[in-house]
C-alpha cells in the first residue's frame, strides 16, 4: 500500500521487509490470521526513533507482503508500558467478551512498576481495542522479569495455554476464559543458554516431516545476551507438551538462526496447518543506533516453519513464505558449469534487491560464494569453506558498520554438504542480507548498510573452482509501490 509519510525510497529503506513510516519498533507482536487478514502488530514508539513509551502500532496484510499501516492499536495507560504479547481469535466466545459472537483478544505485558499481563479485546477486527476492567490477569508475583505472554488455544485439554517468560525460565499457564489464569508448570533451569535473560517464548506443534505419524513440539526461547552472534537471539527445544508441561530429551542448546539479527520470533495463531513466523531484524546491542531514518528496525521476511529429523536429531527448517515469490522479475538462469577464480559469470547483474537461488558442488575450491551489495569499496560476503564446513556471512566491508563496536563481524554455522552439493537461498534487501543453506536448515540473518549505489553482485571461487550446477537471480519488486 501507498504510504502517505514517506515513499519508502530512503537509501537504507527495505523494499519489502515490513517497517514502519517513522519511529522506533521492537518485537512484533499479536500475530494473529482472522477474517482474512494477517495482523501484525509490533513494540512501537509513537513519539520518537528509541525505545520508550512502548505501545502496540499495527498493520495488516492479505499476502504477508504488502501492508497496510493502521492507527496505533494499545498505548500505555495507568498500569504502564503495553510489551510484548500475543492475540488469539476466540471463536466460541469464552472470554464473555462478544455476546456469543467472535472476536480477537490481545494478551500483553502492562510494564509499570512491575510486569504482570493484562489482556484488550476488540469486536471490530482490530480496529479498535478495550482494555479488560479486571486488569491485570496476572499480576506480578515477585519476579522481576515477567513478560512476553504467548496465547494459543489447546484442543487436546479444550483450553488456553500461556507460555511467558521469567526470569531465565518459562512458566505456563492455563486458563478457560483468558480472565484466570492457573499456573501450571516451569520449564528451563537443566536446558538451554543462560548467558541472559530469556524472552519472548513461542510454542507450537509441528509434524515431524518424512514421518506421516510423528508430530513434535518446538519451544522457541529468545536471550539477551548470550545468543550465538553475540547479543541477542532464539534457541529452541524440540520435545513434547501435554497442555500443562513442556519435557525434551534435547541435549545441546539449538540456534534459531546464525545471524546477528533475528530476535524475538512470533509465529501467526489460527493459520491452520501452515506454521508461519517472522522476527526483528535487530540486536539489543545496537538496536539503537542503527543509522536509519525517520524510522528505525525492520522485520524479517516471513518464513514457513517446519520440522526433520535427521540421524534421530530435529531440524527446525524456515524457508520464505511462498507468496514471497510474486515480487520476483527479470529472472535469470545459469546452468551447469565450471566456475573458476577468474570468472565474469555475474558481472552485468545490478540490484539493490535481489534474490539468488543456487546448487554449487564443491570441486578443488578452499571457499566459495557471493557478494552482495557489491562497490570498489563494498561488499557483503557470503560464503562456504569447504574445509570447517561452514557458512558464513562476513559483513565487515558491507558499508556503514562503525555505528557500534558490535556491528561489524564475520557469522557463521556448520553446515555439512549434500551430496557434495551446497544450496543456497539469499534474500538482499537495501539493508539486509537473509541466507537460508540447504533449503532452509541453516539460517544467517544480518543487517548492512551499504551505499545505495553499490550493487555489484559476483560469484567467486577460491583457492581452486566449483561447479555450477544450477543458479537463478531474481530482481525484486518493491511491495511499498
Ligand atoms: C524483547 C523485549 C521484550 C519486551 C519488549 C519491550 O525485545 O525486551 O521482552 O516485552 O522487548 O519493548
Amino acid at each position: 500500500k501507498k504510504a502517505n509519510e514517506t515513499q519508502y525510497n530512503e537509501p537504507y529503506r527495505p523494499q519489502y521487509h515490513f517497517t514502519p513510516q517513522k519511529n522506533w519498533m521492537n518485537d512484533p507482536n499479536g500475530l494473529v490470521y482472522y477474517n482474512g487478514e494477517y495482523h501484525l502488530f509490533y513494540q512501537y514508539n509513537p513519539y520518537g526513533d528509541k525505545w520508550g513509551h512502548m505501545s502496540w502500532g499495527h498493520a495488516v496484510s492479505k499476502d504477508l507482503i504488502h501492508w497496510e499501516h493502521l492507527p496505533v492499536a494499545l498505548k500505555e495507560d495507568e498500569l504502564g508500558m503495553i510489551f510484548s504479547g500475543s492475540a488469539v481469535v476466540d471463536q466460541h466466545d469464552t472470554s464473555g467478551f462478544f455476546d456469543g459472537k467472535s472476536g480477537m483478544v490481545a494478551i500483553y505485558t502492562s510494564a509499570g512498576e512491575t510486569q504482570q499481563q493484562s489482556i484488550a479485546y476488540s469486536k471490530d477486527n482490530g480496529r479498535t481495542w478495550h482494555k479488560y476492567k479486571g486488569n491485570p490477569v496476572i499480576p506480578n508475583p515477585g519476579i522481576k522479569d515477567f513478560r512476553d505472554p504467548k496465547v494459543f488455544w489447546h484442543d487436546k485439554t479444550d483450553q488456553w495455554v500461556m507460555a511467558l517468560a521469567a526470569g531465565d525460565r518459562i512458566q505456563f499457564y492455563t486458563s478457560k476464559n483468558l480472565k484466570n489464569w492457573s499456573f501450571a508448570s516451569e520449564f528451563g533451569a537443566n536446558q538451554g543458554a543462560h548467558g541472559g535473560v530469556w524472552e519472548c517464548p513461542e510454542l507450537f506443534q509441528l509434524p515431524v516431516k518424512g514421518n506421516p505419524d510423528e508430530t513434535k513440539w518446538v519451544l522457541q526461547v529468545d536471550i539477551n545476551p548470550g545468543a550465538v552472534a553475540g547479543g541477542s537471539g532464539g534457541q529452541y527445544f524440540v520435545g513434547e507438551f501435554d497442555g500443562k508441561k513442556f519435557t525434551t530429551d534435547q541435549k545441546d542448546v539449538q540456534w534459531v538462526d546464525y545471524g546477528k539479527d533475528f530476535y524475538a520470533t512470533q509465529a501467526w495463531n489460527n493459520t491452520g496447518k501452515r506454521r508461519i513466523w517472522l522476527a526483528w531484524m535487530n540486536n539489543w546491542q545496537y538496536a539503537q543506533d542503527i543509522p536509519t531514518s525517520p524510522w528505525r528496525s525492520a522485520m524479517s521476511i516471513p518464513r514457513e516453519v517446519s520440522l526433520t529429523k535427521r540421524d534421530g536429531e530435529y531440524t527446525l527448517i524456515q524457508e520464505p513464505v511462498r507468496e514471497f515469490s510474486q515480487l520476483r522479475e527479470d529472472t535469470r538462469t545459469w546452468g551447469n558449469r565450471m566456475i573458476t577464480p577468474k570468472n565474469h559469470l555475474l558481472s552485468d547483474i545490478k540490484g539493490e534487491t535481489l534474490e539468488i537461488e543456487a546448487e554449487i558442488r564443491l570441486k578443488t575450491a578452499k571457499e566459495f560464494g557471493f557478494k552482495v551489495r557489491k562497490g570498489s569499496e563494498e561488499e557483503t560476503v557470503i560464503g562456504y569453506d569447504t574445509q570447517t564446513q561452514k557458512l558464513f556471512v562476513d559483513r565487515t566491508k558491507s558499508g556503514e558498520t562503525d555505528f557500534s563496536e558490535h556491528f561489524p563481524g564475520i557469522y557463521e554455522a556448520k553446515m555439512e554438504p549434500v551430496n557434495h552439493t551446497v544450496q543456497l537461498r539469499i534474500l538482499v534487501d537495501r539493508s539486509s542480507v537473509e541466507v537460508f543453506g540447504n533449503d532452509g536448515e541453516t539460517v544467517l540473518t544480518n543487517r548492512i548498510f551499504p551505499d545505495l549505489k553499490n550493487q555489484g553482485l559476483e560469484l567467486f571461487t577460491e583457492g581452486g573452482n566449483v561447479k555450477l550446477k544450477k543458479l537463478k537471480v531474481h530482481r525484486l519488486k518493491s511491495a511499498w509501490k
